[in-house]
Protein backbone atom coordinates (compact mmCIF):
# COMPACT_ATOMS: atom_id res chain seq x y z
CA UNK A 1 0.00 0.00 0.00
CA UNK A 2 0.95 3.27 -0.67
CA UNK A 3 1.83 6.16 1.82
CA UNK A 4 1.41 9.69 0.57
CA UNK A 5 2.32 13.21 2.11
CA UNK A 6 -0.62 15.95 1.86
CA UNK A 7 0.80 19.61 2.02
CA UNK A 8 -0.44 22.74 0.45
CA UNK A 9 0.81 22.77 -3.18
CA UNK A 10 4.08 24.64 -3.70
CA UNK A 11 6.32 25.51 -6.93
CA UNK A 12 8.77 22.41 -6.25
CA UNK A 13 5.71 20.32 -7.21
CA UNK A 14 6.12 18.74 -10.68
CA UNK A 15 2.57 18.99 -12.12
CA UNK A 16 3.48 18.74 -15.79
CA UNK A 17 2.81 14.59 -16.27
CA UNK A 18 -0.12 14.73 -13.94
CA UNK A 19 -3.09 13.18 -15.86
CA UNK A 20 -6.52 12.54 -14.08
CA UNK A 21 -8.19 12.18 -17.30
CA UNK A 22 -9.96 14.92 -17.42
CA UNK A 23 -8.62 17.88 -19.31
CA UNK A 24 -9.86 21.01 -17.43
CA UNK A 25 -8.58 19.44 -14.50
CA UNK A 26 -5.21 18.55 -15.60
CA UNK A 27 -5.09 22.29 -17.05
CA UNK A 28 -6.05 23.62 -13.94
CA UNK A 29 -3.33 21.96 -12.04
CA UNK A 30 -0.65 22.63 -14.64
CA UNK A 31 -1.35 26.27 -15.52
CA UNK A 32 -3.86 28.13 -12.91
CA UNK A 33 -3.76 26.78 -9.03
CA UNK A 34 -0.53 28.38 -8.25
CA UNK A 35 -1.88 32.09 -9.19
CA UNK A 36 -5.27 31.14 -8.42
CA UNK A 37 -3.40 30.14 -4.39
CA UNK A 38 -1.79 33.40 -4.45
CA UNK A 39 -4.94 35.70 -5.37
CA UNK A 40 -6.31 33.95 -1.99
CA UNK A 41 -9.51 32.95 -4.48
CA UNK A 42 -8.66 29.28 -3.51
CA UNK A 43 -6.26 26.94 -1.34
CA UNK A 44 -5.05 23.99 -3.29
CA UNK A 45 -3.73 20.55 -1.48
CA UNK A 46 -1.47 18.28 -3.26
CA UNK A 47 -0.78 14.46 -2.31
CA UNK A 48 2.26 12.46 -3.18
CA UNK A 49 3.74 9.58 -2.23
CA UNK A 50 6.15 9.49 0.98
CA UNK A 51 9.56 8.34 -0.75
CA UNK A 52 8.47 10.73 -3.98
CA UNK A 53 7.60 13.97 -2.45
CA UNK A 54 7.10 16.28 -5.63
CA UNK A 55 5.36 13.77 -7.74
CA UNK A 56 2.16 14.51 -8.08
CA UNK A 57 -0.34 11.94 -7.24
CA UNK A 58 -3.58 14.50 -6.75
CA UNK A 59 -5.15 16.88 -5.58
CA UNK A 60 -8.00 19.20 -4.22
CA UNK A 61 -9.19 23.04 -3.81
CA UNK A 62 -10.62 24.52 -0.36
CA UNK A 63 -12.04 28.29 -0.70
CA UNK A 64 -15.04 29.58 0.82
CA UNK A 65 -18.48 29.86 -0.78
CA UNK A 66 -22.52 30.28 -0.55
CA UNK A 67 -25.88 29.09 -1.81
CA UNK A 68 -28.99 30.58 -1.52
CA UNK A 69 -31.20 28.88 1.33
CA UNK A 70 -33.90 27.78 -1.44
CA UNK A 71 -31.49 26.00 -3.35
CA UNK A 72 -30.72 23.51 -0.35
CA UNK A 73 -33.10 20.34 0.05
CA UNK A 74 -35.99 21.28 2.34
CA UNK A 75 -34.57 19.43 5.11
CA UNK A 76 -31.67 21.10 5.64
CA UNK A 77 -33.42 24.72 4.88
CA UNK A 78 -35.98 24.84 7.27
CA UNK A 79 -33.67 25.23 9.77
CA UNK A 80 -31.98 28.31 8.15
CA UNK A 81 -32.91 31.60 7.88
CA UNK A 82 -33.72 33.04 4.21
CA UNK A 83 -30.19 34.77 3.20
CA UNK A 84 -27.40 33.28 1.45
CA UNK A 85 -25.77 30.46 3.81
CA UNK A 86 -21.91 30.04 4.04
CA UNK A 87 -20.51 27.24 2.67
CA UNK A 88 -16.97 25.46 2.06
CA UNK A 89 -16.45 24.74 -1.36
CA UNK A 90 -14.08 21.95 -2.78
CA UNK A 91 -14.30 23.73 -6.08
CA UNK A 92 -11.79 20.25 -7.61
CA UNK A 93 -10.45 16.98 -6.77
CA UNK A 94 -8.66 14.62 -8.78
CA UNK A 95 -6.18 11.50 -8.56
CA UNK A 96 -4.08 10.58 -11.15
CA UNK A 97 -4.87 7.75 -13.51
CA UNK A 98 -1.83 6.00 -12.15
CA UNK A 99 -3.34 6.23 -8.26
CA UNK A 100 -6.70 5.67 -9.23
CA UNK A 101 -8.84 3.00 -7.65
CA UNK A 102 -6.39 2.71 -4.74
CA UNK A 103 -7.95 4.74 -2.09
CA UNK A 104 -6.44 8.23 -2.70
CA UNK A 105 -9.76 9.90 -3.91
CA UNK A 106 -11.30 8.97 -0.14
CA UNK A 107 -8.34 10.13 1.15
CA UNK A 108 -8.07 13.08 -0.02
CA UNK A 109 -11.79 13.82 0.38
CA UNK A 110 -11.14 13.02 4.26
CA UNK A 111 -8.54 15.49 4.37
CA UNK A 112 -10.91 18.08 2.77
CA UNK A 113 -13.45 17.59 5.47
CA UNK A 114 -10.98 17.43 8.45
CA UNK A 115 -9.89 20.75 7.25
CA UNK A 116 -13.34 22.25 6.88
CA UNK A 117 -13.82 20.93 10.46
CA UNK A 118 -11.06 22.61 11.65
CA UNK A 119 -11.54 25.45 9.77
CA UNK A 120 -14.91 25.91 10.87
CA UNK A 121 -14.26 26.64 14.48
CA UNK A 122 -13.01 30.01 13.14
CA UNK A 123 -14.87 30.54 10.29
CA UNK A 124 -19.08 29.08 10.21
CA UNK A 125 -20.41 27.11 7.14
CA UNK A 126 -23.28 24.77 7.31
CA UNK A 127 -21.37 21.92 5.04
CA UNK A 128 -19.68 21.32 1.75
CA UNK A 129 -20.63 21.58 -1.49
CA UNK A 130 -18.89 20.43 -4.86
CA UNK A 131 -19.58 21.07 -8.04
CA UNK A 132 -18.86 17.40 -9.78
CA UNK A 133 -17.51 18.08 -12.93
CA UNK A 134 -19.54 14.99 -14.65
CA UNK A 135 -21.81 11.66 -13.66
CA UNK A 136 -19.36 9.65 -12.80
CA UNK A 137 -18.03 12.62 -10.32
CA UNK A 138 -21.33 12.98 -8.53
CA UNK A 139 -21.67 8.96 -8.37
CA UNK A 140 -17.95 9.47 -6.08
CA UNK A 141 -19.45 12.05 -3.89
CA UNK A 142 -22.45 10.56 -3.37
CA UNK A 143 -21.03 7.16 -2.36
CA UNK A 144 -19.53 9.53 0.69
CA UNK A 145 -22.58 11.11 1.31
CA UNK A 146 -23.28 14.04 -0.52
CA UNK A 147 -26.99 15.01 -1.46
CA UNK A 148 -27.52 17.02 -4.76
CA UNK A 149 -29.10 20.08 -4.63
CA UNK A 150 -32.78 20.22 -5.90
CA UNK A 151 -32.50 20.65 -9.48
CA UNK A 152 -28.76 20.55 -10.31
CA UNK A 153 -27.74 17.34 -10.28
CA UNK A 154 -23.82 18.04 -10.30
CA UNK A 155 -23.56 20.25 -7.54
CA UNK A 156 -23.78 18.47 -3.82
CA UNK A 157 -23.96 19.21 -0.08
CA UNK A 158 -22.55 17.16 2.67
CA UNK A 159 -24.33 18.67 5.84
CA UNK A 160 -22.06 18.81 8.85
CA UNK A 161 -24.23 17.06 10.58
CA UNK A 162 -22.78 14.34 8.33
CA UNK A 163 -19.20 14.23 9.09
CA UNK A 164 -18.84 16.74 12.33
C1 LIG B 1 -13.26 10.45 -8.87
C2 LIG B 1 -11.83 10.19 -8.35
C3 LIG B 1 -11.36 11.41 -7.56
C4 LIG B 1 -11.84 8.95 -7.43
O1 LIG B 1 -10.53 8.75 -6.93
P1 LIG B 1 -9.95 7.29 -6.61
O2 LIG B 1 -8.64 7.42 -5.95
O3 LIG B 1 -10.01 6.47 -7.84
O4 LIG B 1 -11.06 6.77 -5.57
P2 LIG B 1 -10.85 5.71 -4.39
O5 LIG B 1 -9.96 4.60 -4.86
O6 LIG B 1 -10.43 6.44 -3.18
O7 LIG B 1 -12.32 5.18 -4.19
C5 LIG B 1 -13.00 5.40 -2.99
C6 LIG B 1 -14.36 4.82 -3.06
O8 LIG B 1 -15.12 5.55 -4.02
C7 LIG B 1 -15.68 4.65 -4.97
N1 LIG B 1 -15.63 5.33 -6.25
C8 LIG B 1 -14.52 5.76 -6.92
N2 LIG B 1 -14.90 6.38 -8.07
C9 LIG B 1 -16.25 6.32 -8.09
C10 LIG B 1 -17.22 6.77 -9.01
N3 LIG B 1 -16.88 7.41 -10.12
N4 LIG B 1 -18.53 6.54 -8.71
C11 LIG B 1 -18.90 5.90 -7.59
N5 LIG B 1 -18.03 5.44 -6.66
C12 LIG B 1 -16.72 5.65 -6.93
C13 LIG B 1 -14.76 3.44 -4.95
O9 LIG B 1 -15.44 2.30 -5.39
C14 LIG B 1 -14.39 3.34 -3.50
O10 LIG B 1 -15.41 2.70 -2.78
P3 LIG B 1 -15.14 1.90 -1.39
O11 LIG B 1 -14.57 2.94 -0.44
O12 LIG B 1 -16.48 1.43 -0.98
O13 LIG B 1 -14.15 0.86 -1.73
C15 LIG B 1 -10.85 9.89 -9.53
O14 LIG B 1 -11.33 8.82 -10.28
C16 LIG B 1 -10.60 11.09 -10.45
O15 LIG B 1 -9.73 11.91 -10.21
N6 LIG B 1 -11.38 11.16 -11.56
C17 LIG B 1 -11.20 12.22 -12.55
C18 LIG B 1 -11.50 13.60 -12.01
C19 LIG B 1 -12.83 13.73 -11.32
O16 LIG B 1 -13.84 13.23 -11.80
N7 LIG B 1 -12.84 14.44 -10.16
C20 LIG B 1 -14.02 14.67 -9.32
C21 LIG B 1 -14.81 15.84 -9.74
S1 LIG B 1 -14.08 17.41 -9.49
Amino acid sequence: MISYVIRAHDVKIDTKKFNCGHLALNDYIRRYAAQDVKRDLTRVFVATPEDDINHLAGFFTLSAGSVKCSDLPESVARKLPRYPIPVALIGRLAVDQVFQGKGLGSILLAEACLKVKQASASLAVVGIVVDAKDDSAAAFYRHFGFIALPGKSDRLLLPNAAYF
